[in-house]
């Protein structure tokens, strides 16, 4: 037996110790909690890649306060404001009606009883791009209904990277938090700490921690690092050993990157695949690829796989879902002043040969 208590391994663990994000965490309190609890909340964003501590930074600021209410919502899956205040609102119990004014809802949350409320809007980066409309009312809450909301924002990149200047102009000015990625010497202590919590005395050595941290250290996630301290662990437990094993930690990376791809693409259809895979295809000699060039890669596919033509409408639906699904990663770039902007799509997280290997074989199965 290895693992002494699996809970630590699990995503939504609180640790003992959490290092090294003492100053985002203030920089938060004092730009975002001190303004909300004198009542004019204002709005903050944080931004970094995935792994880098932002969700479990700002759980640790909400958690256990009395100052004021928090709400925290993951908004992959809700993707407008109108949802989330009639959420607020209504505490899960839909109540839906469609198109509810703006006045009326920020009306209702201004008669509740706490009145300093805190908003965190998780992965929020397609809900400030596709509802201009609902995130413009929630940033003024304050001068449009005397409502005292302070805003949130997560979201991997930063927001003035990914709004156009018209977006920026109507949402007015927020000050984004940079998390950045953690250096080796820092996943180190962040994992040994984790095996400390999790693992029992001597099943571990320090030679394992440093491995770790060095394999984790391109992504800069304490999150992949994790993975791979538990991974490892539950290899060694599985093959009878009594100590994790260098071996046990490079079965355990091999594994990594296809097992979570895998999860990934299960619930995709067979057009989303094609759409990815042309995607994959378009970006075998660049960083990034416009969606002009995806179609293109596309139309080169479809001659060699079977299935009915995906049109234009589809195409843009599927590339959002694929965006959604935190896959694809989408960016609006400027052509130069006066010149409109275009649309880029890049995969970041996963080698993009790896994707491709695992797309086909699930196609060539369907
Ligand atoms: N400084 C730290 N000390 C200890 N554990 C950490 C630290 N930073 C992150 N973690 C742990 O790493 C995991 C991932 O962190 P978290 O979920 O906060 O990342 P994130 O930045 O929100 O990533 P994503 O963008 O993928 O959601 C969690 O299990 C968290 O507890
Ligand atoms: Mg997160």
């Amino acid at each position: 037996m290895i693992v002494s208590n699996p809970e630590v391994f699990d995503f939504s663990y609180i640790p003992e110790k959490f290092r090294f994000r003492e100053k985002q965490k203030s920089v938060i309190e004092s730009l975002s909690i001190a303004p909300l609890l004198s009542g004019v909340a204002n709005t903050v964003s944080i931004y970094g890649r995935s792994g880098t501590g932002k969700t479990a930074t700002v759980r640790r600021i909400i958690s256990g306060n009395t100052e004021f209410r928090s709400y925290y919502f993951n908004t992959i899956s809700l993707t407008n404001v109108r949802n989330i205040l009639l959420e607020i609102i209504h505490g899960g119990r839909t109540f839906v009606m469609a198109n509810q004014p703006y006045t009326e809802l920020f009306e209702k949350i201004g008669q509740m009883r706490d009145k300093n409320i805190l908003l965190v809007l998780d992965e929020a980066t397609n809900i400030m791009k596709f509802d201009r409309e609902g995130i413009y009312n929630l940033i003024r809450n304050k001068e449009l209904y005397g409502t005292n909301i302070g805003v949130i924002f997560i979201t991997m990149d930063d927001p003035s990277l990914f709004l156009t200047e018209r977006e920026k102009r109507s949402m007015g000015l927020f000050s984004s938090i940079n998390f950045p990625r953690y250096l080796s010497s820092e996943l180190f202590q962040i994992v040994h700490d984790r095996a400390v919590e999790g693992l029992f005395p001597g099943s571990f050595d320090d030679g394992i921690i440093e491995s770790i941290s060095e394999m984790s250290e391109p992504s800069g996630s304490a999150r992949v690092a994790i993975e791979l301290l538990q991974k490892s662990a539950f290899i060694s437990t599985h093959r009878g050993g009594k100590t994790i094993e260098m071996e046990d930690l490079r079965t355990a990376n091999s594994i990594i990157s296809p097992y979570v791809t895998e999860s990934r693409l299960s619930g995709f259809s067979y057009d989303d695949l094609m759409v990815l895979l042309a995607l994959c295809r378009a970006l075998h000699h660049s960083s990034s690829a416009t969606t002009p060039e995806v179609l293109s890669s596309l139309t080169i596919l479809m001659e060699h796989y079977y299935g009915t033509p995906i049109n234009r409408l589809n195409f843009y639906r599927i590339v959002r879902k694929l965006e959604n699904s935190g896959i694809v990663e989408g960016r609006i770039i400027g052509n130069g002043y006066g010149k409109g902007v275009t649309k880029v799509l890049a995969i970041n997280d996963i080698p993009v040969h790896i994707l491709e290997e695992k797309i086909e074989s699930i196609l060539d199965a369907m």
